[in-house]
């Protein structure tokens, strides 16, 4: 048996999705416990290239089954919707897809007040994807939640949904918004409930019987470990906590089961949304141009910059990661030489990440350390020690650095494109 959990070590995108298509192959069961649509995992596989945002990463493989967790909120439209390209590819996911009923349901009135509260908070905003997660986990914990389990009963969900709009529409209405009619997102909902009733199950037994028949577990965190409301640049964070103890809460899973805790780390730091990056780099700037990307779920720029040890040590040491999956190593071929955060100095003294806020983490000088590039194609690369020197040095530094092994190197994005060491 085994139940290892795959943690992203920074703020988000690390690669998790394609992580997952890869370990998955062994995987009797691939759960997500955390975030909702706000995720966007990529997965590039024999299949196709897919932006997944809610089913596991796991499913491309028929074996498995697809937990989603209580941990979890969805869109149903967006749900809806991802289902749909899956079947389209082909995927199957009858009596292996299943839903918790203790999940929450994102309201068209969470995303209208997480586009609100964002624009009320102006410069000091989040940056968050307007999916409606801070607001839906914040009904979740107010106890003003609807889950999936509230639908099958029309007279409770009725009951719920207009307490709900009652006060939503106040709220939206002093915002400047325009309220919602209860009749249209009534049968909007029971609709998308009619769709998704085949697969929304107690996960409960399947999880324990599963434990008890020693199965493989891959657990998918969505977000980072940055992005934890207690221990990321809050208020820069996301809503649920994304660290691997959250498996519980989200899935029912006992912490003492989880067997391996594989942290995934991008070779370089990205980040999309507001919040402090010390290793940002001007996106004016040669190597901030060349490590930027765009964002899987919102099409917003990622800030890019140099690897931030400090910062990944960090998630490491929180999560307790045994193994690191390292990823994107062969977008820096390009260049001639690399820079690693080391360590931060704040006003002239040495600090490290959890002695600071946010505000202050945004004022520190990140102490590099430079090494050497190697400038050649490394993506046909399937052998550690087949890879040019300086790269296997900075996979090493890396290690070091971070305090845990590297077990896998990422140099594509296909799955296929993997070095296990
Ligand atoms: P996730 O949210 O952690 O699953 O990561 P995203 O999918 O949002 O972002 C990671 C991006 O990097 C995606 O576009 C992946 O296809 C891509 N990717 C993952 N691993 C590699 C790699 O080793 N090399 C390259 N070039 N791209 C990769
Ligand atoms: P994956 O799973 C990167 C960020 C948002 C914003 C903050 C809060 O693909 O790695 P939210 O909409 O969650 O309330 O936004 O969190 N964020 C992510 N950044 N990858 C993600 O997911 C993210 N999910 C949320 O950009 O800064
Ligand atoms: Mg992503």
């Amino acid at each position: 048996m085994s139940v290892t959990v795959v943690i992203g070590t920074q703020w988000g995108d690390e690669g998790k999705g394609k992580a997952i298509d890869f370990l998955a192959r062994d995987a009797d069961f691939v759960a997500r416990y955390n975030g909702g649509n706000n995720a966007g995992h990529t997965v590039v596989n024999p299949i196709g290239t897919f932006k997944i945002h809610l089913v596991p990463s796991g499913i491309f493989y028929p074996h498995t089954r697809c937990l989603m967790g209580s941990g979890m909120v969805m869109d149903p439209a967006v749900l809806i919707e991802e289902l749909k390209t899956l079947r389209e590819a082909g995927i199957r996911f009858e009596k292996r897809l299943f839903i918790s009923p203790r999940a929450h349901v994102i309201m068209p009135y969470h995303k209208i007040l997480d586009g609100l509260y964002e624009e009320a908070k102006g410069a000091g905003a989040t940056g968050t994807t307007r999916r409606g997660i801070g607001p839906c986990f914040a009904d979740k914990i107010s106890y003003n939640g609807i889950r999936w389990s509230d639908f099958g009963d029309q007279t409770l969900f009725n009951q719920k949904l207009r307490v709900q709009l009652e006060l939503k529409n106040k709220i939206i209405a002093a915002l400047g918004g325009a309220s919602l009619n209860f009749n249209k997102v009534c049968a909007q909902y029971q609709e998308y409930y009619g769709v998704l009733k085949p697969y929304i199950a107690e996960i409960f037994p399947i999880v324990q019987g599963g434990l008890r028949a020693r199965k493989q577990f891959l657990l998918e965190q969505a977000m980072g470990s940055l992005l934890d409301p207690d221990w990321g640049t809050y208020p820069f964070v996301t809503a649920s906590s994304p660290l691997a103890s959250a498996v519980t809460g989200g899935l029912g899973i006992p912490p003492r089961q989880i067997t391996q805790i594989v942290g995934v780390a991008k070779a370089y730091t990205t980040r999309v949304g507001g919040g402090p990056m010390p290793t940002e780099l001007a996106g004016d700037s040669d190597a901030g141009r060349a490590l930027q990307e765009v964002a899987a779920t919102t099409g917003r720029i990622r800030r890019g910059g140099w690897f931030d040890a400090e910062v990944a040590r960090f998630a490491a040491e929180l999560n307790g990661a045994d193994a690191l999956f390292l990823t994107k190593l062969d977008v820096l071929s390009q260049f001639d030489q690399i820079q690693i955060c080391t360590g931060y100095q704040w006003k002239g003294k040495r600090a490290h990440y959890y002695d600071l806020n946010a505000y202050q983490l945004g004022e520190v000088k990140p102490v590099y350390r430079t090494l050497r590039g190697w400038q050649t194609d490394i993506t046909g690369i399937r052998k550690f020690s087949k890879l040019p020197e300086p790269a296997r040095q900075y996979v090493e530094t890396i290690e070091k650095l971070v305090g845990v092994p590297v077990r896998w190197i990422s140099v594509g994005p296909e799955r296929e494109a993997t070095i296990v060491r």
